[in-house]
């Protein structure tokens, strides 16, 4: 009956791949160099849902800066055996981003077309500039031409949970980041 329960939630069986320490150490790391390449200047961070919540609100946190923060929504959706996906943007920008130095902030890149789709989006408002920061990057997963300025950490083709990032929705408020074991 538990596993039935456990089948119902979506359990996935995972294992620790980065703690909390670890974590928080690289986004201080991340704060600062943000903080020293835009002083002077203000910031718009620009999160994109949902997976950037935890790392975002860790990230603002560790950036000297006069920041705002503005949010949209990004939804993947695959058809059947198709191999692309369709990246429905959601979510009005309320901020007048032209003129503004733009940071897109993202829990993790994965093909890189959400966050390629979210850069042409905002490139069309004129901003100052565009600038991608991720915590995670899975490198060897691009299929399209995306420049991040900023990476957490790279890993390799796997699924990782917790610290924001989902599996069917779940897992997100795990304080650290979990591999999921394929079995
Ligand atoms: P993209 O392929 O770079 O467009 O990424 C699409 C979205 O897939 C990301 O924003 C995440 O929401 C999700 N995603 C990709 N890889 C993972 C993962 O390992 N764990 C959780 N979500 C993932
Ligand atoms: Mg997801």
């Amino acid at each position: 009956m538990k596993s039935v329960q456990g089948k119902k939630a979506g359990f996935k069986p995972f294992e620790l791949m980065l703690d909390q320490k670890k974590i928080n150490q690289r986004i201080i790391q991340l704060g600062e160099s943000i903080s020293t390449d835009y002083a002077g200047k203000s910031l718009v961070m620009l999160g994109v849902l949902k997976g950037c919540i935890v790392f975002m609100a860790d990230l603002m946190r560790h950036i000297k800066l006069p920041v705002e923060v503005e949010f949209i929504s990004a939804a993947s959706y695959r058809h059947g055996i198709r191999r692309e996906d369709d990246i429905v943007i959601g979510g009005g920008v309320s901020i007048p981003l032209k003129g503004r130095h733009v940071l897109v902030v993202e829990g993790i890149v994965d093909t890189g077309r959400t966050a390629s789709v979210i850069v042409q989006k905002i490139a069309k408002m004129e901003p100052a500039s565009v600038e991608v920061v991720t915590l995670l990057d899975k490198p060897a997963s691009h299929r399209v031409k995306i420049n991040i300025k900023y990476k957490g950490f790279s890993i390799g083709n796997e699924f990782v949970i917790g610290f924001g990032l989902d599996n069917a929705q779940m897992y997100r408020n795990l304080p650290f980041i979990g591999r999921v074991i394929d079995n």
